[in-house]
C-alpha cells in the first residue's frame, strides 16, 4: 500500500516538508515499480540512484537548517544520517554487482523494505522532534525583525 502524506508530518519549514514529500513520492514509485511479477532493472536502476542522490541532498538541506536553527540533537541527528546513508551506499552496491535476476529481485525487495521503514522512522520520530525548535526560531526571526523597527521610531 502506498505510503500517504498527512498535514501532521509537518515540521514546519516548507523546503524540508516539500523533500519529505517528494521522498514519500519517489519511494511510492520505487514500490510499484518493483510490485509486478516482472521487475525491470533498469529503470529500478534509475529510481534508485534518483532516490540516493536525492536522500543525500535531502540530508545536506535538513543538516543545514538545524545548525541555523541552532538544533540541539545535530550531532545524534547527522550520525543517524550517516548510517543511513552507508546502509544504503552497500544495499545499491550490492544489488549493482549482482548479474542473477532472482538475487536482484530479492534486494530490490529487501531495500523497499528499508527505504520504507527508514522514511517512517526519519520522519515521525526524528524529524518532528524539530518541529518546536523550527517555531521557537521563526517566532524569534519575526520577533527580532520588528526590533530594529521600533528602535528607529524611537
Ligand atoms: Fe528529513
Amino acid at each position: 500500500m502506498p505510503i500517504t502524506w498527512r498535514d501532521a508530518l509537518n515540521v514546519g519549514e516548507e523546503d524540508i516538508d516539500s523533500d519529505h514529500r517528494q521522498l514519500v513520492e519517489m519511494i511510492n514509485s520505487f514500490e510499484k515499480a518493483i510490485s509486478g511479477p516482472q521487475i525491470d532493472h533498469k529503470a529500478v536502476a534509475r529510481l534508485i540512484l534518483g532516490l540516493f542522490q536525492y536522500t543525500k541532498d535531502h540530508f545536506e538541506r535538513e543538516e543545514a537548517l538545524q545548525r541555523r536553527i541552532r538544533y540541539p540533537y545535530y550531532e545524534s541527528h547527522c550520525k543517524a544520517h550517516r548510517d543511513v546513508i552507508r546502509e544504503l551506499h552497500s544495499i545499491i552496491e550490492g544489488y549493482g554487482k549482482l548479474k542473477e535476476e532472482g538475487r536482484r529481485d530479492a534486494i530490490v525487495r529487501h531495500l523497499a523494505s528499508f527505504l520504507r521503514d527508514w522514511l517512517i522512522k526519519h520522519i515521525i520520530e526524528s524529524d518532528l522532534r524539530m518541529a518546536p525548535y523550527i517555531k521557537e526560531y521563526n517566532r524569534n526571526k519575526t520577533l527580532g525583525s520588528k526590533k530594529p523597527l521600533v528602535a528607529r521610531v524611537r
